[in-house]
This record gives C-alpha cells, structure tokens and sequence, in this order.
C-alpha cells in the first residue's frame, strides 16, 4: 500500500529490512548499539563488522534518538540505528519516546540528504510494544514529518509478516481517511 504526501511516498511492505534498496535502512537497536537479535542481529550479519565497529564510536545513544553509520555490504548506503523504547504497559512515556526515535532517524535523513529510507517497526518485537499501539505513533509521526519537511521523498515500513503489514494497512487506512 502507498499513500502520497504532496511530492512524498509512504509505503508499506510486507519484507525483510535488510534486502531494501532505499538509501538508507533504520536499524532497531538498543542503548548500547552493541548488535543483538531481530533486526538489529539480522542488519549485522548481513552487513558485516564495519557497521557494529562505526557504531561502537558513538558510545551510547539514548532512547528516542538515532546515530548513522555507513552500510558495510548491505545495498543501502547508510544505517540510521534508532533506539525506540521498551514497553513498560504504556504509560511511561513509551508513546512520545517511540515517535522521538522516528523523529531522530528522519531528521538525520534530512541532516544527510538522503531521499529514500527503510524502517523496520521498532519496538515491536523484543521490546514488547504492542503492534497496533506502535502502527499508530509510526505512521502519525511520518506523516506529520513529510507533511512539514516535505522530505524524504520515500518513506518505505517494511512489516516482517502478514499480520504486521495487515496492522499497519489498517491503521494507514484509517489515518489516511482523517
Ligand atoms: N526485517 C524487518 N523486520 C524484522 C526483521 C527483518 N529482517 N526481523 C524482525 N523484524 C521485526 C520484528 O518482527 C518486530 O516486529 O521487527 C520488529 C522489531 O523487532 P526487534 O528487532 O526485536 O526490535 P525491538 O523490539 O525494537 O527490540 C530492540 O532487540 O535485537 C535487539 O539489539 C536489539 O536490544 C535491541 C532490541
């Protein structure tokens, strides 16, 4: 599914996040940035040591913020590592800190230039975010950003499975309709 924002693309896909061709792919890491499993195993293995050895420079990153590293082997230039935060029932901020890692991660885009970007659905898997709960601060938070910046000009969410992209077609759907 895609919708247009002005000069802008929102889409959805049913994927894997590392075969992505966009410019860069979002990486759902932790504090640490040191690479673990789900996205974040699945973007080192295929990317290679370099990315975990830029990344380590940075020291930590807080949740709700994002750094950039280079690509290693992977077909997209760059890796923007987001820290999106661990669902704690929701009602310690897990709302605000996700949207301020899909901030960070569009901003560096800006900051870079970068025209095309991938993410994942952070916090959705071992940081236990509920997938409708999380469909909805993503997509609002992208929404409002290519609203306002007009930039990047493709937006891809690549949903591992059917029920995640059947999720976040639904809550598109609606969103789109306001
Ligand atoms: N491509 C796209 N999506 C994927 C892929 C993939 N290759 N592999 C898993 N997913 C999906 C999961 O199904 C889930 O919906 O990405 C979503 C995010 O899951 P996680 O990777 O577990 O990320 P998160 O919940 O943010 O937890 C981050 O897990 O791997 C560690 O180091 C990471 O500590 C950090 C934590």
């Amino acid at each position: 599914m895609q919708v247009k924002m002005g000069n802008c693309v929102l889409e959805l896909i049913k994927g894997d996040i590392t075969q992505q061709d966009t410019e860069a792919i979002v990486n759902a890491a932790n504090e640490e940035l040191v690479p673990g499993g789900g996205v974040d195993g699945a973007i080192h293995r295929a990317g290679g040591p370099s990315i975990a050895e830029e990344a380590r420079r940075y020291g930590r990153c807080p949740t709700g913020s994002a750094v950039i590293t280079g690509a290693g082997n992977l077909k997209a230039k760059y890796v923007i590592h987001a820290v999106g935060p661990i669902w704690r029932g929701g009602n310690h901020g897990e709302a605000e800190l996700l949207a301020s890692a899909y901030r960070s991660a569009l901003n560096l885009c800006l900051e870079k230039d970068i025209n095309s970007v991938a993410f994942p659905s952070i916090s959705t898997g071992a940081y236990g975010y509920p997938m409708k709960e999380a469909a909805k601060v993503a997509l609002s938070t992208v929404i409002s950003f290519l609203k306002e910046h007009q930039k990047p000009k493709l937006v891809r969410m690549v949903l591992f499975g059917e029920e995640a992209y059947k999720t976040y077609e639904k809550v598109l759907k609606e969103l789109a309709a306001k």
